[in-house]
């Protein structure tokens, strides 16, 4: 069974007057120390992730670390990283990842996430499903005591095909949760955001704890029309969070 993670296991820095973006930073360079010469490594995706992927970049030029190949996990972070000079691979050469570094935008006490607000959900599972090491960083925000429990999203990423019918399916099989979906848009005129893959994302709201989340995986899954969900269960081996007290590192 994982430790919990829980604020209180945090060691002290001096941390106070940080904002949210300095405390992502921080979770994201505690994370980078596990990087060694000559690994694999998945790069995440989102405003945490860009730091380790920044930091990774610095390590690399200064000599400090050698031979890293990078897997990214969206097209956004594969420019960042082409544009800093980091070289890249990915699962189709290399299948097997040593170690992944990516945000999450929601961590419960078992160390399960809500991932893919950045609507990068799928190739982010792909990867760190392949990585024999996953590390999350975040900030405190993100510590929630159920999944779905900040009241914000946990995307869906659905084929386009009948998009309202795959939304209304999921909204009936969490009627109990109070689940509400809506189709992600962009822009004013509220076109569809389509993900890296060429995918519609539904966003779904719950009033109440979904359950037992296996159950709930599943049967998200086996929806003929969805692609995959932003639940990541029982993938993180590490969780770095960084708060106003100071940054805790739990291990599975
Ligand atoms: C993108 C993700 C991100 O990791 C997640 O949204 C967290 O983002 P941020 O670090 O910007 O808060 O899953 O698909």
């Amino acid at each position: 069974k994982p430790k919990k993670v829980e604020p209180s296991l945090m060691v002290s820095v001096s941390s106070v007057n940080l904002s949210q973006d300095e405390l992502k930073k921080i979770a994201a360079y505690k994370a980078v120390e596990f990087v060694e010469s000559g690994m694999v490594v998945g790069l995440g995706t989102g405003s945490t992730a860009k730091h380790a992927v920044d930091k990774i970049a610095e390590l690399l030029h200064t000599g400090k670390l050698k031979n890293i190949i990078g897997i990214p996990t969206s097209k956004i972070t594969h420019e960042q990283a082409v544009s800093l000079g980091i070289p890249l691979s990915d699962l189709n050469k290399h299948p097997i990842v040593d170690l992944s570094i990516d945000g999450a935008d929601e961590v419960d006490q078992e160390m399960n996430l809500v991932k893919g607000r950045g609507g990068s959900l799928l190739r982010e599972k792909m990867v760190e499903a392949a990585s024999k090491k996953f590390i999350v960083i975040v900030d405190e925000s993100k510590l929630v005591n159920y999944l779905g429990g900040s009241g914000l999203a946990m995307p869906v990423e659905i084929v386009p095909f009948c998009w309202e019918f795959t939304l209304k399916r999921l909204e009936m099989l969490f009627i109990e949760a109070g689940c509400v979906g809506k189709l992600r848009t962009v822009g004013e005129n509220g076109e569809a955001y389509v993900t890296d893959n060429g995918n519609y994302i539904i966003d779904l709201y719950f009033k109440k704890d979904m359950g037992d989340l296996k159950a709930a995986s599943d049967a998200i899954l086996r929806l003929a029309g969805v692609v995959e969900h932003g639940m990541f269960i029982d993938m993180a081996t590490t969780v770095i969070v960084a708060g106003k007290l100071g940054v805790s590192v739990t291990n599975k």
